[in-house]
């Protein structure tokens, strides 16, 4: 199978339209989104939302650069990869750290190792543009991505207390750290 990262096209209303139907998604919402209430939790995605994400200029403080990409699977939209720099809510404080994303929006494509093959092509584009770390937040209760950041060789260093609602509690945010 052959896995590529392209640029998402935040004009295409094909792209825009899968990623609100994964954010959306029952399975989904309550492992790739921050929640502060049930009435957060609730709430739909629409695809002209998503076209709002598009990456910005930062605010002239600290490099905020965004890319985001759709992850191909045998040219096929599986799911959706970012990584951003200088971002304010890192606890790694050092420069060039890179904040990972990662949502593997269709079901087909979960469970089946391909996390960590999107997951290499993620930290090329971090070297590639200059990143020497990376730092990503996981819910506690997501041991998939735990398990597969754990055998990427992240370490957990941090955690951020009752970040996201979900269930009826609030819950922790893991902080993984690595060396790119
Ligand atoms: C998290 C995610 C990127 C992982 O990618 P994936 O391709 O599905 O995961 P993999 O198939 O590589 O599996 C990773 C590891 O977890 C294991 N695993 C699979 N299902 C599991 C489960 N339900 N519980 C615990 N471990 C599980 C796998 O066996 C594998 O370990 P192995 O290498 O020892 O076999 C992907 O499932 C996803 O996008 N999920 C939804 C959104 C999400 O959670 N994003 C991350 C937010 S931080």
């Amino acid at each position: 199978m052959k896995f590529e990262l392209r640029p998402f096209d935040f004009d295409s209303a094909e792209d825009c339209g899968l990623m609100a139907k994964w954010s959306n998604d029952p399975e989904l919402r309550h492992l790739a989104r921050v929640n502060a209430s049930d009435a957060d939790y609730a709430k739909f995605v629409t695809p002209e939302e998503v076209s709002g994400w598009r990456p910005r200029p930062g605010d002239g403080k600290e490099d905020r650069r965004k890319w985001s990409w759709m992850c191909l699977a045998d040219g096929v939209p599986v799911g959706e990869c970012s990584l951003q720099l200088g971002v304010p809510h890192r606890l790694w404080k050092e420069p060039d750290v890179a904040w990972f994303g990662i949502l593997l929006g269709e079901a087909s494509a979960r469970g089946r190792g391909l996390g960590r093959a999107f997951f290499a092509l993620l930290e090329d584009e971090a070297r590639r543009i200059g990143a020497t770390r990376a730092e990503l937040g996981v819910f506690e209760f997501n041991t998939r991505a735990r398990r597969l950041y754990e055998k990427l060789g992240y370490e957990r260093f941090g955690s951020v207390s009752e970040l996201t609602w979900w269930n009826g509690k609030f819950w922790t945010d893991f902080r993984y750290r690595k060396n790119l």
